[in-house]
């Protein structure tokens, strides 16, 4: 059951540099983290006659109607129509408010299609970035307050959606009952903190690759250690980018080969690209060699982090390894920290989680958690036991 007694529910809200991931406990949605202007009516009639895809879904066709500019949107996969683009965050560091709001929208109403009902009362757990966008989130939280209507003393967040494939326009309005924010990554703790650990508390240390960003977040006595915790402005696009770059030196610049397209390679297990009249370039070397130089970035940082808990009197539990780049660092980072405490094969199977072990995958971890830390909230204000299950049974996003 993810549905409260009173209707209203958790869902978990991470808006990544890549992608921006929504949860309700049984479902994930997600979808690029990018806005674009949409076409003119006009133009939007014959692209609707034109359109050979026969991806009809709202989630890969979908426009809202951005009440600030009084104009539609397009949004993730529906932005190949638009003529400028416009990615929500940088960095890890929410760009654009009115777009992250429009994200927002869009997430909440998305969940209610994948549901076939409107989410019709929420409870948000908003993950926000390390640091630099702490007090940014927060004024952006004050911005989606500001948004809402109030009816019948309730705070309501009205959409306007459609679905530029079918033309079809909906409305949905949700009460947002209420919203926490949790850094991005405390999100993979609440799961491991539920699902494996029994609700006991135990120190663990978070590391998070991402897109744009790699965090680290030790999570201490249930509390995250905003001294030590740290965002650094690297993670898969800086591999892919480097690998485009190194494959252009290589044919001795005759041949680019987009970053995107790397990254499509290596998302779908592939390590070849073909280019037309040139051959085929096998990256998986660099691959390799790039994973290894991340993963000792981030061993470099676990060392001092370590030193410094040490220096507290703080000892680590667990390390968890999540984010959409866990897969590509998972086993160069789980040797070297296990070498690093002298920890043998059981004792690492034990404590280094990540892929398997965390009963979710990894990159939607902090979405699920952060609607945890909803439902968390929600049981506490009802005087109940939380319900600590988690049964993700349908993934969807736009470019399925
Ligand atoms: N199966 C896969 N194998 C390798 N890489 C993958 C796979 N799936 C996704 N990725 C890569 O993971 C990255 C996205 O991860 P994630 O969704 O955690 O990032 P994000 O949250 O959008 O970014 P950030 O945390 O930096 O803001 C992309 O670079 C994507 O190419
Ligand atoms: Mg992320």
């Amino acid at each position: 059951m993810t549905e409260q007694q009173d209707g209203c529910i958790p869902v978990g809200v991470d808006l990544g540099t890549s992608t921006s991931k929504f949860c309700d406990g049984a479902k994930v949605v997600y979808f690029s983290s990018v806005a674009g202007d949409a076409l003119t009516e006009q133009l939007e009639t014959s692209w609707r006659r034109m359109n050979r895809s026969t991806d009809r879904r709202w989630l890969h066709n979908l426009a809202l109607w951005d009440e600030a500019r009084q104009t539609w949107r397009y949004i993730g996969a529906m932005t190949r129509s638009s003529q400028r683009q416009q990615w929500f965050t940088e960095g890890g560091v929410l760009q654009n408010f009115e777009d992250a709001y429009l994200a927002m929208q869009a997430g909440l109403f998305l969940l209610g299609v994948e549901r076939e009902a409107s989410l019709g009362r929420v409870a948000m757990g908003f993950g926000i970035p390390i640091k630099a966008g702490e007090e940014a989130s927060e004024r952006f939280l004050d911005k989606v307050r500001e948004r809402l209507v109030t009816e019948d003393g309730k705070r309501i967040m009205k959409i306007r959606a459609k679905n530029v494939a079918t033309g079809e326009v909906k409305e949905d309005s949700i009460e947002l009952v209420f919203s926490l924010v949790q850094f991005q990554a405390y999100g993979a703790y609440m799961v491991l903190l539920f699902r494996k650990f029994g609700l006991k508390l135990y120190n663990t240390y978070v590391v998070d690759v991402g897109h744009g960003t790699w965090i680290s977040l030790p999570v201490v006595e249930n509390e995250a250690d905003i001294a030590i915790a740290h965002s650094t402005p690297a993670g898969i696009h800086t591999i892919t980018g480097n690998i485009s770059t190194a494959l252009f030196e290589k044919s001795a610049q005759k041949v680019k080969i987009q970053e995107q397209r790397i990254m499509e390679k290596i998302a779908a297990g592939q390590r070849e690209v073909e280019v037309p009249g040139a051959g085929v370039f096998n990256f998986g070397a660099m691959l390799d060699a790039e994973c290894e130089a991340l993963a000792e970035d981030i061993m470099k940082k676990v060392r001092m982090d370590v030193a410094a808990l040490g220096a507290k009197g703080v000892s680590l539990d667990y390390v968890a390894i999540v984010g959409g780049g866990a897969k590509l660092v998972f086993n160069g980072l789980k040797s070297r920290i296990a070498s690093f405490f002298g920890w043998d094969g059981p004792m690492a199977d034990e404590r280094i989680v990540g892929n398997e072990a965390l009963g979710v995958d990894p990159r939607y971890a902090n979405a699920a958690g952060l609607m945890l830390l909803a439902r968390d909230q929600l049981a506490i204000d009802e005087g109940k036991d939380v319900d600590t299950s988690l049964n993700i049974q349908a993934v969807a996003s736009d470019r399925d």
